[in-house]
Parts: structure tokens; C-alpha cells; sequence
């Protein structure tokens, strides 16, 4: 349990966010199956893209730190090796589901297990469109839960319509369709993030995509290449948040990923009324573009967020709900029933949490409704081993009447080790 107090003063300084997970996690995975050296710069250190890195080394990958960057030796799809004890995910949703694409297509047996998180989360989703592609997933539920068996083999092509949005079901998909036979088309409703697109762009392969369908045509040999990660938007938002409620505060962000489909965030900052300003850097050749953020203290008024925003800041929500408590007047967030599915249900643990501290904050079917603004009281809070809850947590407790004693405070390693490191940094 940790104590954190109210901050005495506006939050001054620069803060250099810790790189991308999700790119983090696709650097990897890429790296091991393209053939010859690929080195990862600004790799994110948390402990999901370390889950990742324990798999690939169980698979005969090696990976290994080289100053400040991340040496990986590729070993080429057909170089991965059957692993000869279980893969272990850690509570980590993106290693599950993006392995189980690679894994599908690898003629050898491999088991995935997760926490106990992990253990609760839907993976149907990805192991049927798998399934049809010819690989054999079993596990309990029918295969939907962990402990998942895999035996991987030749695969064909699909033309796959999503029945939810998420880019971990589409990037399962093309990691499968890189090695299935025929042409892989994934449909998507709403645009998710493309990062494993840009990856497949990155790594020498060739990836079509218009109008909401990707296309990849399977037998692709990838190519090691140098991946420069940018910082991670998602731990931004922490700090951009706090930025917005602390009063007097004035924080900037270099190098932080401003990737189209990750940078709904900073829309409903604008929407709010927020003080941000953009600036991107124009430099040639990078494959995710990435620019400074600067962000001063303002007055929020409320908003409704829906639609085809929920995919482009769908782990934003938890800290738009804490924002929205100190906003003038009301904010409906809807179409986002995915909340339920993530490292908790955190349509519950935010409403929950955020009442316990005084928020007037109502569940509803697909999302939730605040009503602001309303101060802050402090007492026991739990991330319930939730990283986003965690931080959005840390942050409340900058504007709280009381201290909050946070408890399992310990998973956001998962996303952002040096969190705490980062706030003190700020703090005067
Ligand atoms: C991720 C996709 C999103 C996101 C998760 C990371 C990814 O999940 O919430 O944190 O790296 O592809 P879904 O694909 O389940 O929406």
C-alpha cells in the first residue's frame, strides 16, 4: 500500500514517457520471425513486453540488451523453436493473442498461460478465426479461456469480418495470414490501431489496406530492420490528465507516438476545453510519427465520447473518467462495453473506485456517466491489479482533500515502470 498526497503546487517540468507497449510487444514478435539482426530502440522495460520477451527466448529467440537498445536475432518463421515449457503471458492480452497468431502457423505444440487475470479474459475471439484457418487451439471453455494447447501447421487464408473491434483479433489474423496460404482480408467496422500494419511495412513485407480492410498475402519473408519505438501515448495520458487538474500546472511531453488511431485522447482534451498544443516532428522516415505535447491547467467542461472514437483511446477512458469528475457538467462515454473485457471490467473498477473518493459516477450498459465537478476525498483505493487503475488512482490523489492509500499499486509495472519516479519528478 502506498500513501500519496495532494500536490502542493502546480506540477512543472518535461517528461520523457517510457516507449510504446503495443509497439513494444510487435518490435519483438517481428524481430523473431524475420531473418538477421533487428535492434529495438527505446524499448518499453514494463513487465507485459518482458512476458513477451520470455516467450520468444523460450523459443529459442535471442534477445539481448546492447547499451540502450534491444539486439534480436531473428530466426525466420520456420526458425522458432517448439518451447519445452509453458508460455507464460503474465497478465499481458496483447502477448495471448498476437502469439496465438504466430503460434498458429508453427508446426509444433506449445501451451499459453496468464495470470489470473489472463485466466478471466474472452480468447475465442482470435482462436476461432484461427481455427477456421486451420490450426488447433484447445483450452478451457472450449478453447476461449487459458490454459490454451496450440498445435500450429499449414493454414489457409480467410476473409475474416470482425465481430468486435480490436486490433489484438486483427493482428492475430495477419500474423496468421503472413504464412497462410492465399490472400488474408480482415474487415474492420471502426479503425483500431494499425501498428502491426506498420510493422509488417517496416520489416520488408507487404500489408494492402483501404477503406477499413487489410490485406496480406501469406509466405511473406520478413527482414530484421531498426525499430526507433516512440513514447507511449497511453502513459501520457496519466500525466496530461493531471496537467489539466492540477492548478497552475504546466507539463510537456517529447517524443510521444501521435499514430492517428492512438490519438482520440487529445481530441477529447481539445473538446473539453483543455490548454494542449501539438507539435510534430517532420523528421523523414519514421514508420510511427511522433511529435512534443505541451500541456497547461484549464478549465474542462464535460463531453459524450461514442462511436468511432471509443478504439482510438479505449485505455484512455479510465483517466477521461477522472477527468471528467473535475469538468463543469456532464460526460456520457458509450459504445465502450469492450471496458469489460480489459485487465478488469473497468466499467466497475473505474465507477467503483471514483465513487469511493466522492465522484458522482454512474455504470451503464456500455460505458458511464459523470457528473463534475466534484472534489476529490481521499481513503483506500485499489488498482485491483489493474495498471490504468492504478495510475488514474495516482493521479486523483494530486487533487484529493485526503491522502489515498493506494493499494496494489505494484501493477503499473506492467505499462509504466518509474511512474512514481516520473510524478516525483514534477512534484515541487
Ligand atoms: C492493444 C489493443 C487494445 C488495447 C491494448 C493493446 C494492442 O486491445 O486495449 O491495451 O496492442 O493491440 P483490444 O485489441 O482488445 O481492443
Amino acid at each position: 500500500m502506498l500513501k500519496l498526497q495532494a500536490a502542493r503546487s502546480g506540477l512543472k517540468g518535461t517528461i520523457k514517457v517510457p516507449g510504446d507497449k503495443s509497439i513494444s510487444h510487435r518490435s519483438i514478435m517481428f524481430a523473431a520471425v524475420a531473418e538477421g539482426r533487428t535492434t529495438i530502440e527505446n524499448f518499453l522495460y514494463g513487465v507485459d513486453c518482458l512476458s513477451t520477451i520470455d516467450c520468444f527466448r523460450k523459443m529459442g529467440v535471442s534477445i539481448v540488451q546492447n547499451g540502450s537498445s534491444l539486439a534480436v536475432d531473428g530466426k525466420g518463421w520456420g526458425g522458432l523453436q517448439e518451447p519445452k515449457s509453458v508460455l507464460d503471458a503474465g497478465n499481458s492480452g496483447t502477448t495471448t493473442r498476437l502469439m496465438l497468431g504466430i503460434l498458429a502457423g508453427r508446426p509444433f505444440h506449445s501451451v499459453i498461460i496468464g495470470d489470473d487475470s489472463i485466466a478471466k479474459r474472452p480468447m475465442n475471439r482470435v482462436t476461432k478465426p484461427l481455427a477456421m484457418m486451420g490450426a488447433e487451439i484447445d483450452g478451457r471453455d472450449h478453447g476461449n479461456l487459458t490454459p490454451l494447447a496450440i498445435r500450429g501447421g499449414a493454414l489457409h487464408a480467410i476473409d475474416y469480418k470482425m465481430p468486435v473491434e480490436s486490433a489484438q483479433v486483427k493482428s492475430a489474423i495477419l500474423l496468421a495470414g503472413l504464412q497462410a496460404e492465399g490472400v488474408t482480408k480482415v474487415h474492420e467496422l471502426q479503425e483500431t490501431r494499425d501498428h502491426t500494419e506498420r510493422m509488417i511495412r517496416r520489416f520488408g513485407g507487404e500489408i494492402h489496406t483501404s477503406g477499413g480492410t487489410a490485406e496480406v498475402e501469406g509466405g511473406q519473408t520478413l527482414h530484421g530492420t531498426v525499430v526507433n519505438v516512440p513514447g507511449d501515448i497511453s502513459s501520457a495520458a496519466f500525466f496530461i490528465a493531471a496537467a489539466c487538474i492540477v492548478p497552475g500546472s504546466e507539463l510537456v511531453f517529447p517524443g510521444v507516438g501521435l499514430n492517428p488511431t492512438r490519438t482520440g485522447i487529445i481530441e477529447v482534451l481539445q473538446k473539453m476545453g483543455a490548454d494542449i498544443e501539438i507539435l510534430e516532428d517532420r523528421a523523414g522516415g519514421q514508420f510511427e510519427p511522433k511529435g512534443t505535447i505541451a500541456v497547461k491547467y484549464g478549465a474542462l467542461a464535460g463531453t459524450e465520447i461514442g462511436g468511432s472514437l471509443i478504439p482510438r483511446l479505449i485505455d484512455e477512458i479510465p483517466v477521461i473518467a477522472l477527468l471528467a469528475t473535475q469538468a463543469q457538467g456532464k460526460t456520457i462515454i458509450k459504445d465502450a462495453g469492450e471496458l469489460k473485457v480489459k485487465e478488469t471490467n473497468r466499467i466497475d473498477t473505474v465507477v467503483n473506485e471514483l465513487k469511493k473518493l466522492g465522484a458522482n459516477i454512474e455504470a451503464t450498459e456500455d460505458g458511464m456517466i459523470i457528473e463534475g465537478p466534484v472534489p476529490l476525498t481521499g481513503g483506500t483505493a485499489d488498482s485491483h491489479g489493474d495498471h490504468r487503475i492504478g495510475m488514474m488512482l495516482a493521479v486523483a490523489s494530486l487533487i484529493s482533500r485526503g491522502p489515498i492509500y493506494l493499494e496494489n499499486e505494484g501493477a503499473i509495472n506492467v505499462s509504466y515502470p518509474g511512474f512514481f519516479d516520473s510524478l516525483k519528478s514534477i512534484m515541487h
